[in-house]
């Protein structure tokens, strides 16, 4: 008989930032402002992530685009290389993620890509606790997820090496 590996995954949808932490929101609301400056000129999808570390130091990077397509770089990426460069032994508590069109001023929903949830794991892995993630959802809502576990489970990682 064949058994089951059941994972069960756990997002919050939060309605609005009334429900956010302060912490939450102004990780965000840097995302935000990350976005607004992403140099963006090929797909024009401006995306936007903050990191907060464990003493309260913030973090932002935004997508960073090349003439030579694949050589440019997530939003997310660029924020957790730089954030590890910079800080290699802090802890990082948060990481919120924004988009949004060049030619529109609302957000729109964050999903990390796959690279990028790759990495986030990475960190989440090295520095042994959980990462909590806060995503941009549709209609100025959030998902808070509660590990980087949640939008990459069953995951490689330096112990399967
Ligand atoms: N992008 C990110 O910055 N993060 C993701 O997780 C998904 C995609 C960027 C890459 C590219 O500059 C643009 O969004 C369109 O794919």
């Amino acid at each position: 008989m064949a058994s089951e590996l059941n994972i069960h995954i756990c997002i919050d949808v939060l309605d609005s930032t009334n429900e956010l932490t302060q912490q939450e929101r102004d990780a965000m609301s840097l995302a935000q402002e990350a976005a607004n400056d992403a140099y963006a000129p090929y797909s024009n999808f401006l995306v936007g992530a903050a990191l907060v570390l464990e003493d309260g130091t913030l973090f932002k990077g935004s997508n960073q685009e090349n003439a030579a397509y694949p050589s440019g770089m997530c939003a997310e990426r660029t924020a957790l290389f730089a954030t590890s460069a910079h800080y290699p032994n802090k802890k990082i508590k948060l990481i919120a993620v924004t988009a949004r069109r060049r030619s529109e001023q609302h957000f729109l929903p964050a999903m990390p890509c796959g690279a990028c949830r790759q990495v986030m794991a990475e960190y989440e892995h090295k520095q042994g606790e959980a990462i909590p993630v806060l995503l941009q959802g549709p209609d100025g809502k959030f998902y808070r997820l509660r590990s980087v576990s949640d939008l990459l489970p069953f995951q490689f990682n330096k112990e399967h090496l």
